[in-house]
């Protein structure tokens, strides 16, 4: 009896300690880099006073964004804003990025640096612009929301706040943004640019040979998609743009039709399948695939779908009857196998679309912000050509 007990106590303290470790672990592994966001704080503040104390008049402006939308969606609008406030030879005001999974407030130098150059922290702001010296102002308007946005900013009030919220979703998903894509496209390639540590990561992850990149957008998307379907909306922002419309991947999406709606916002395996065979007969030279994908202990069955893609695109006998010239595919990774490091996962999603910028051929959702975020990164680069581009 008493060595029955013995044994148990055994077991209990091996467990607990085991346990221990693997917390340990875990906690090592994603414990974000503290001293790295410190000391990207304390320069983005030091930086705001230099600018601040130099700019002779300055003017500035303060928008109202997200807080705590999805990563991606906190990037696209601050580069809208961004954009809008140089058109507009303002000063951008920006705040922290709130990271959702810790509701934490990261520096957002940690990942657009190209955004913090030569704008200021909301914290500086409030110093220079006490609420006395602040104009308040709306910009929402029925019609020309753009150019009413920005003939509202270039009057020459110093200190403006911007009360609501300009790029609703509803602004974003209509045709009113295709106006705003010249010189968007313009503004991405100059000042676009992800922080060092990203690309860092990037670099390291980046398959060796040729690779397309695949967004498989999935997860929670379906019940997303059918409240699309149901209200008959099309692609989203940059998506829509005209000139994308022979990279839609065929039949051409209908939104007036429910099951039409479907097959593009959440397209069968087979579907993807077939887009991939398409990219692939075209580009023989290619011989990676990156999948992008929100698989998660929550959405475990987006696995499922990636491994079945993987053996699909690596089995040499069906790759030859869907008519591929070149071989197989010789390497395959997703988000899930990114050679992030120690403290770097806040980086992953980043480095994700890094992947799919530098992607030979990138395949993505019209439906999806993420993607359609890709697809403007992409064309704003040099010799960008959309029949790299297919939208499922
Ligand atoms: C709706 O879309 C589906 C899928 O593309 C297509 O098969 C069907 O013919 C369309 N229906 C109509 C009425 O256009």
């Amino acid at each position: 009896m008493l060595s029955l007990n013995l044994k148990l106590r055994h077991w209990v303290a091996f467990l607990v300690g085991a346990l221990f470790l693997v917390l340990y672990y875990i906690y090592h592994q994603y414990a974000p880099p503290y001293a790295i966001y410190d000391a990207l704080a304390q320069s983005e503040s030091r930086a705001s006073l230099a600018l601040v104390a130099d700019r002779n008049p300055p003017k500035y402006v303060f928008f109202r964004q997200l807080q705590g939308a999805g990563f991606n969606n906190q990037v696209q609008e601050v580069l809208l804003y961004h954009h809008l406030a140089l058109l507009t030879s303002r000063i951008y005001v920006y705040q922290p990025l709130i990271w959702q999974p810790r509701r934490a407030s990261l520096p957002l130098s940690a990942f657009l640096p190209g955004v913090t150059t030569e704008s200021i922290t909301s914290a500086v702001f409030d110093r220079v612009c006490p609420p006395s010296e602040v104009t308040h102002v709306s910009l929402n308007v029925e019609n020309d929301i753009w150019e009413h946005a920005r003939e509202v900013l270039s009057r020459p009030d110093k200190c403006m706040v911007v009360d609501d919220w300009l790029f609703r979703w509803t602004f974003l998903a209509s045709p009113a943004i295709h106006p705003i894509w010249p010189s968007f496209q313009h503004y991405l390639s100059l000042h676009f640019k992800w922080s060092a540590h990203i690309l860092d990561i990037a670099e390291r992850a980046r398959p060796t040979e040729p690779y397309m990149a695949l967004h498989l957008r999935r997860g929670d998307f379906e019940d997303h998609c059918r409240g699309l379907a149901s209200s008959q909306t099309g692609f989203t922002t940059w998506a829509t743009l005209p000139g994308l419309n022979d990279a839609v991947f065929p039949p051409s999406l209908d939104p007036t039709n429910y099951t039409s709606v479907m097959e593009h916002c959440y397209p069968s395996l087979r579907r993807i399948l077939d887009a991939i065979d398409s990219q692939a007969r075209a580009n023989p030279h290619i011989n990676g695939l990156h999948v992008l994908h929100d698989g998660a202990w929550d959405h475990p069955l987006v696995y499922l779908q990636y491994f079945k893609l993987e053996a699909a695109v690596k089995s040499p006998a069906r790759i030859l009857r869907a008519g591929w010239k070149g071989g197989p595919m010789k390497v395959v990774t997703h988000s899930g196998t990114l050679p992030v490091g120690r403290g770097e996962s806040d980086w992953a999603v980043a480095v994700d679309v890094e992947l799919a910028i530098k992607a030979s051929v990138f395949i993505g959702n019209g439906y999806s912000s993420l993607s359609s975020q890709i697809v403007a990164l992409r064309l704003a680069k040099d010799r960008a050509r959309t029949a790299d581009i297919t939208l499922l």
